[in-house]
């Protein structure tokens, strides 16, 4: 690590910009989509408090306003042009103000934005993060500014960058995606699959760790899919991490069906200790005919079966999944068997959107599309029906049992400890000391899907060896 950076990691102040010096610009950053345009936003604010601007919470304080837009389903561009628009006003009053946009609509519409709307002062694509800065400075000088090419370079290539590390950290393990489903516009917004070196990964987490992190979540749009230059592949990787590191927690996301093999299984299982038995994996249907014309690359059967070995490796595991209603061609019973599958399966919480047709996609073009109103009800339906499973279950299986909680900070608004479970539980509770960054076990009072409120058990953590 450069001289530099390990100085802006020591001393760098969470500038809120309260009261930011009238010498010192200033940059406003707003966020929409997934984990990666998130860590992309911490990236660039870092990279500007490094080129001496204060990051300010509202854009009425900026300099410079930057749009981290997503793409990936309804009216990605034309929630870009809204939020422009209520700048206008701001830009009017201090014309000084320089308005960008990057992310993943800027991956695709590149120059398009600019020539459609004047208020946006330059542009920039997902591989361009780290030349934010100077793309500042440059559209200081000149309107106009559009870098949005893919960087083709092997390995991939980042050290992760977090002003102020937390509890928890979020890590990019690869970038891009080569699967393309036929759905699916992050294969165009985020280019060609790339993975970073694992002694470079292990490394970057040591760090992290030495500055306070006590969790990771590794980041990639296939996570099964990484394979290190080195030839060490996902499962190699989290054994290094759980051997060479000193986490105390290990998450991942997103994994791929047809990728999660055995062996990560028994890793898992191996390692059960750091890493959490969680895990996301998105289904997007329970039709064949569906998952055949999205190009998933598995099968109703092949997944059940997969849910059935995972759940022989480690049995308190919790499933969470991605669907999609209202695919091209997706008829009643088509759907029926998605609601059928989510039930068989037992996820404890479900990520349900309507199809939406995106730019450069095949199902885009593909015949028999689904009306909205029938979007709209299949997707209602869905929830109700995996309601009336998931509340009663949760409650059965949590109320009155003990969860091992990472405490991550105490919530103002709810004015309760808050942390999660090792199964990814939000969980809520009371302490009258300060408890961030240990592990507690919490007797759990109240359990519904995604949280879980209940009483933190001093005595027990201390048995048990934690907190
Ligand atoms: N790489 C991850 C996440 C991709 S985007 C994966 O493979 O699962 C996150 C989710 O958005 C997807 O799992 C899918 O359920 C949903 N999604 C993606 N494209 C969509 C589209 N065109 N319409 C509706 N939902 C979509
Ligand atoms: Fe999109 Fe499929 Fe890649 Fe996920 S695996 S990012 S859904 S193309
Ligand atoms: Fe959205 Fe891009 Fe993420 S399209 S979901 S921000 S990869």
């Amino acid at each position: 690590m450069s001289q530099e950076l390990q100085d802006f990691q020591t001393n760098s102040s969470q500038n809120t910009g309260e009261s930011v010096p009238p010498f010192q610009r200033s940059v406003y950053i707003s966020t929409y989509g997934c984990q990666m345009n998130e860590n992309d936003t911490e990236r660039m604010y870092a990279l500007m408090e490094m080129a001496g601007y204060a990051a300010v919470a509202s854009p009425e304080q900026a300099d410079v306003i930057i749009i981290n837009s997503c793409s990936v389903r309804e009216k990605p561009v034309h929630k870009v042009f809204s939020e422009v628009g209520t700048y206008r006003r701001l830009k009017e009053r201090r014309p000084h103000l320089k308005i960008g946009v990057g992310g993943c609509v800027a991956s695709l519409e590149k120059e398009r934005l600019i020539e459609a709307n004047s208020l946006i002062d330059f542009v920039f694509g997902t591989d361009q993060i780290d030349l934010v800065p100077s793309l500042v400075d440059r559209a200081f000088a000149k309107k106009g500014i559009v870098e949005a090419r893919f960087h083709h370079r092997e390995p991939y290539q980042i050290e992760t960058l977090i002003r102020n590390p937390k509890v928890t950290a979020f890590v990019n393990i690869t970038k891009g995606c080569d699967n393309f489903c036929t759905f699916c516009v992050v294969p165009y917004t985020r280019g060609r699959e790339k993975s970073r070196l694992l002694r470079e990964v292990v490394e970057d987490i040591q760090k992290l760790v030495n500055r306070g992190v006590r969790e990771v979540t590794l980041l990639g749009q296939n996570v099964n899919s990484y394979r290190s230059p080195c030839g060490a592949d996902f499962a190699d990787l989290l054994q290094a991490l759980a051997e060479q590191t000193d986490l105390v927690r290990i998450r991942y996301t997103t994994s791929h069906p047809k990728d999660f093999n055995e062996k990560l299984m028994q890793i898992m299982e191996r390692y059960q200790q750091k890493i959490c038995e969680y895990i996301h994996l998105p289904v997007q249907s329970g039709s064949d005919r569906i998952l055949e014309r999205m190009n998933r690359g598995y099968s109703r059967k092949d997944y059940i079966a997969k849910i059935k070995k995972i759940k022989e490796y480690l049995p308190q595991v919790v499933l969470s999944t991605d669907i999609i209603v209202g695919f091209p061609g997706e008829d009643e019973s088509d759907f029926w068997q998605t609601v059928d599958l989510v039930l068989e399966v037992g996820f404890e919480t479900i990520f349900a959107f309507k199809y939406s047709p995106r730019p450069f996609t095949k199902a885009a073009r593909f015949d028999q599309q689904i009306p909205e109103t029938i979007k709209d009800e299949r997707l209602q339906r869905l929830f109700q029906e995996w309601e009336k499973w998931a509340f009663p279950f949760v409650k059965q299986r949590y109320q009155g049992q003990y969860v091992e909680v990472l405490v991550e900070e105490f919530d103002q608004k709810r004015g309760q400890w808050h942390g999660r479970s090792r199964q990814n539980k939000n969980v809520y509770f009371q302490a009258d000391k300060t408890l961030t960054g240990q592990l507690v076990h919490v007797l759990v009072e109240e359990a519904f899907p995604s949280v879980l409120r209940g009483r933190w058990m001093e005595r027990e953590s201390k048995q048990h060896g934690v907190g």
